[in-house]
């Protein structure tokens, strides 16, 4: 139990950071690599989803202000990470950092906590692109998937808490499917994952930008002032708890917090970078700022071509083309939509192996995890089983017991980091740091306590589940981690 609190040194991360051969990962991806695959984790269904239903439900047009909230909990998150990833530039660095800065235990915990966000997002994120594909074969091209293959047997009342079985419903198969397919590709090397998610980032940002520039002459400014206060209010009046006013806002921001999710699995990809101290600083937050800017338009230009109680739709964005009367665009949204959640979940599914990667370097996971192919020099067997399992929660899941908690987990990493941050600024200041949180007294206490916050916006039976999957984790850290781990052994041996 010595080891609890034992801290890494920061010394022993670096000389990791630089070792070489054929026994690491492949050192590829560039600045431009980093900033697309943070973009391909971060559009996705929160843009093409809960832009609409979060106005329609908490927020009305002042959605706008929803997204800036959350984007300025990820500013301070994502200035946090930069100074974090440029200076311990490792494999599954929020974990590899807090062991540096808080000791095992504590790395353990948001090593674990991070499967919630990246393994649990990519089953999230695989339901969705179901849902769209299954909408597009349908609609567009006649294509019709029969139902029992396409959605999980099981559903979860949020209001009973009950999960029952859906009649008929048997596996959802498409979301089985694009897991299979993306695991393939990151097992087949890190460069071709970055490739294939560049040509999606591509085609998911235009068709973003063209959503934006064809919807913009469209606007009703009228659409942006609410019926219930026709003198020209912004922002609903509140109605009711978490319904429209500041308090609908707030609500709001915690919901489409998941929009943001995936600009920090940049900083797992430490290792793979060329060059990482300058560069990951910039990947983590060019693509933060970039979608920061894209959504916060698109949040303005949806609720200005349509009155937001009509938008508690899955595919808002298409309800909005439709008033614009541009039909020809809809299909095109549609395999945007399609293309970018798949790229979200490779972003996912490759954090999560490197998470995992890194914490079986140090003993707290079996040594297969961090065996690395001899060819393809990625973690191959543990991309694979993460691959597996991802599949099997994607194809029998129900939806709404996980969504809430890839957010809910997120925050809490966000969190750590950000007080992970001042911490190691406390115990070693001089150490040298690429990248430097500005104003980190203030930035960084600021990042936790707005984290906290959208946490606490969160309803209650995500806390509870939060609560019951980190248990879980204690139960396996001590049952196997605090005996195995490297710092165990070695205090072992000395002993
Ligand atoms: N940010 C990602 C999405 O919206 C998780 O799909």
């Amino acid at each position: 139990m010595a080891n609890l609190f034992v801290r890494k040194s920061i010394a022993a991360l670096k000389a990791e950071a630089a070792e070489a051969g054929e026994h690491t990962l492949k050192r590829s991806l560039s600045a431009i690599n980093l900033t697309a695959l943070g973009i391909g984790a971060i559009i996705g269904a929160g843009i093409f989803v809960l832009t609409g239903t979060t106005a329609a439900l908490h927020a009305g047009p002042a959605v706008t202000l929803s997204f800036v909230m959350a984007g300025i909990t990820c500013a301070l998150a994502g200035l946090c990470y930069a100074e974090m990833a440029s200076t311990v530039p490792i494999a599954g660095s929020a974990y590899a950092y807090s062991y540096a800065t808080m000791g095992e235990f504590v790395a353990w915990i948001i090593g674990w906590d991070l499967v919630l966000e990246y393994a649990l997002g990519a089953v999230t994120v695989a339901v969705g692109w179901s849902g769209y594909v299954v909408s597009f074969l349908g609609k567009t091209l006649g294509v019709h998937i029969p139902e029992a293959f396409a959605a999980a047997p099981y559903k979860y009342d949020i209001a009973t808490g009950a999960v029952t079985k859906i009649p008929g419903a048997v596996v959802n198969l498409p979301a089985m499917i694009i897991i299979l397919l993306v695991t393939m590709l990151l097992v087949v090397g890190i460069e071709e994952s970055a490739k294939a998610n560049a040509v999606v980032v591509a085609l998911k940002v235009g068709i973003v930008i063209i959503f934006i520039v064809a919807g913009i002459s469209y606007v009703n400014t009228a659409n942006w002032v609410t019926d219930a206060n026709p003198g020209g209010s912004y922002i609903p009046p509140n109605i009711g708890p978490k319904q429209f006013g500041w308090d609908g806002i707030m609500a709001g921001a915690a919901k489409v917090f998941f929009a943001y999710i995936g600009f920090d699995a940049v900083s797992t990809a430490a290792q793979e970078a060329k060059n990482p101290q300058k560069d990951m600083p910039k990947g983590i937050l060019g693509s933060l700022a970039l979608c920061t800017v894209l959504y916060v338009l698109v949040a303005f230009v949806l609720t200005g071509v349509v009155k937001y109680n009509t938008l508690n739709v899955p595919d808002p964005i298409a309800v909005g083309i439709d008033a614009i009367g541009m039909n020809w665009l809809s299909p095109l949204v549609k395999m945007g939509a399609i293309a970018g959640l798949s790229s979200v979940i490779l972003v996912m599914l490759l954090g999560q192996s490197r998470v995992f990667f890194s914490m079986s370097k140090d003993g707290l996971l079996p040594d297969f995890v961090s065996k690395v192919h001899p060819r393809f020099r990625t973690p191959y067997l543990i991309t694979i089983v993460t691959g597996m399992i991802v599949m099997v929660a994607a194809g029998l899941a129900p939806i709404d017991l996980v969504g809430e908690l890839v957010s809910i987990g997120t925050l809490f990493a966000f969190a750590l980091v950000c007080v992970g941050v001042m911490v190691l600024r406390v115990t070693d200041p001089n150490i040298e740091r690429p990248f430097k949180t500005p104003l980190v007294w203030v930035t960084a206490p600021l990042g936790a306590i707005f984290s906290v916050y959208l946490m606490a916006q969160l309803p209650g039976d995500t806390w509870i589940r939060l609560i019951v999957w980190m248990g879980l984790g204690f139960l396996i850290y001590f049952l196997y981690g605090v005996r195995k781990s490297r710092i165990a052994q070695t205090n072992a041996k000395a002993g």
